[in-house]
């Protein structure tokens, strides 16, 4: 938690590179999630910039996640209805390692990298929770429509 906090301040200074090189590598990598993102914004920078700030401010509570929750609970909707699924999680976090990693440099030692991997598991979780949970009310709303048809 401690290597993870003391972190944050030069991340957070350097947000727009880490966006940049989060969205980058990742769409090179895994092309298969660029369909899901609004290209518009990307081209803004609006949403961009969301997601990787996000991740560190949520990092920054890392010791008391329950604040994120009405945050979360928005966010998470809009996933939702975006489709994102609990798989592609790892696929963020890959690649926000790395852009994590390129913009620290040499300050990105192996403790301070395998401090963001762990932290961003826990804050995953608490997204995946969440979006299960409202993918499960989702089905039952759909089967009762189904059914009352
Ligand atoms: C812990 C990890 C994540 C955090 C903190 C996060 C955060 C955010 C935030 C803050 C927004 C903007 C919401 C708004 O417009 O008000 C957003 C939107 C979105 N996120 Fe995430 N996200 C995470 C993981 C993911 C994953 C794993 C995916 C799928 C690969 C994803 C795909 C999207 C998409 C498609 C949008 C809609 C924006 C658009 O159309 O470009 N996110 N996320």
């Amino acid at each position: 938690m401690d290597i993870v906090k003391s972190t944050v301040p030069v991340l957070r200074e350097h947000g727009l590179e880490i966006t940049k090189t989060f969205y980058k590598t990742m769409f090179a990598n895994n092309p298969e999630v660029k369909e899901m993102f609004n290209m518009d914004k990307q081209e803004s920078g609006e949403q961009p910039k969301a997601l990787a700030m996000t991740v560190l401010a949520a990092a920054q509570n890392i010791d008391n996640l329950e604040v994120l929750l009405p945050a979360v609970k928005k966010i998470a909707s809009i996933h939702v209805n975006s489709k994102v699924k609990s798989e592609h999680y790892p696929i963020v976090g890959k690649n926000l390692l790395l852009a994590i990693k390129e913009v620290l440099g040499d300050a990105a030692t192996e403790d301070v990298l395998n401090a963001w991997e762990e932290a961003y598991e826990v804050i995953a979780k608490v997204f995946i929770d969440v979006e299960k949970e409202m993918y499960v009310n989702q089905i039952c709303v759909d089967n009762q429509i189904h059914q009352r048809m």
